[in-house]
């Protein structure tokens, strides 16, 4: 299968697609003997001599699609300072490397994907995609009707308003609420701080969907495999959008 050079040294695990366009700005790169450094030559990973700094590329891993849910108190980033817990710690029979697909705070648990598939993940993070995300969102007091249509109609946070958001009122207290919320933005802390700018902070946060994904029944801690269609889901998701 013929595809993108920089494509494939993402699908390869190399790098992340824009890194891999650095290696072959930078000409690290090989194609049967010869040094690419132009854009989107097409190469086909089974039959193509690939090498970067000279080295043959290994031999493609399978791709793993692993489904957590993530507690509270681990980051997602793969390393970190501070030297807190990590959440591909969590993935204990998975010995490919896997990355998070974009990211939950460290207090925020819930639907984390994390897969070797670069081109996949990288799609499903882009803005373009406006690929949805749901929250169970517990809010501090009771928020009014008119703070929750701010919520829906979009507020702003650092200067630029929040595309309209899906907002549902799922429990009302006097001490806290909870709502469910669904953006298809990914802005950093985006429902904390849009919590925060109708006066209403977050106490506690659960991603529970991403696209026709679902948290379901896993306890926090616990992960699984994705099926074969779940994953076909996602590529027709994308495809359908990339043509809207
Ligand atoms: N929005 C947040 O504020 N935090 C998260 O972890 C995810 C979305």
């Amino acid at each position: 299968m013929e595809e993108r050079l920089q494509k494939a040294l993402a699908r390869l695990g190399i790098a992340s697609r824009r890194h891999a366009e650095d290696l072959i700005r930078q000409g690290r790169i090989t194609v049967n003997g010869r040094i690419v450094t132009a854009m989107g030559i097409k190469v086909d990973t089974e039959k193509d001599a690939i090498l970067l700094d000279g080295r043959l590329l290994p031999p493609p891993a399978p791709l793993i699609y692993a489904l957590l849910n993530k507690p509270k108190g681990f980051v997602t980033t793969l390393r970190d300072p501070q030297k807190r817990p990590i959440v591909t710690d969590l993935l204990k029979d998975i010995s490919v490397r896997v990355c998070p697909v974009g990211r939950l705070d460290y207090d925020t648990e819930g639907l984390l994907l994390l897969t070797n598939d670069g081109d996949l993940s990288f799609k499903l993070q882009h803005p373009r995609f406006k690929v949805p995300k749901t929250y169970e969102v517990e809010v501090k007091g009771r928020p009014a009707k008119q703070a929750i249509d701010r919520l829906r109609n979009g507020v702003i946070i650092e200067g630029r308003k929040t595309q309209p958001a899906l907002v549902k009122c799922l429990r009302k207290g006097e001490d806290a609420s909870l709502l469910e919320i669904t953006i298809r933005e990914g802005r950093k802390r985006q429902i904390k701080k849009m919590c925060a700018a109708i006066g209403h902070p977050v106490l506690n946060l659960r991603r529970t969907a991403f696209a026709d994904l679902k948290l379901g029944h896993l306890a926090p801690g616990q992960y699984r495999l994705l099926r074969p269609e779940e994953i076909e889901s996602f590529k027709n998701y994308l495809q359908k959008q990339k043509n809207i």
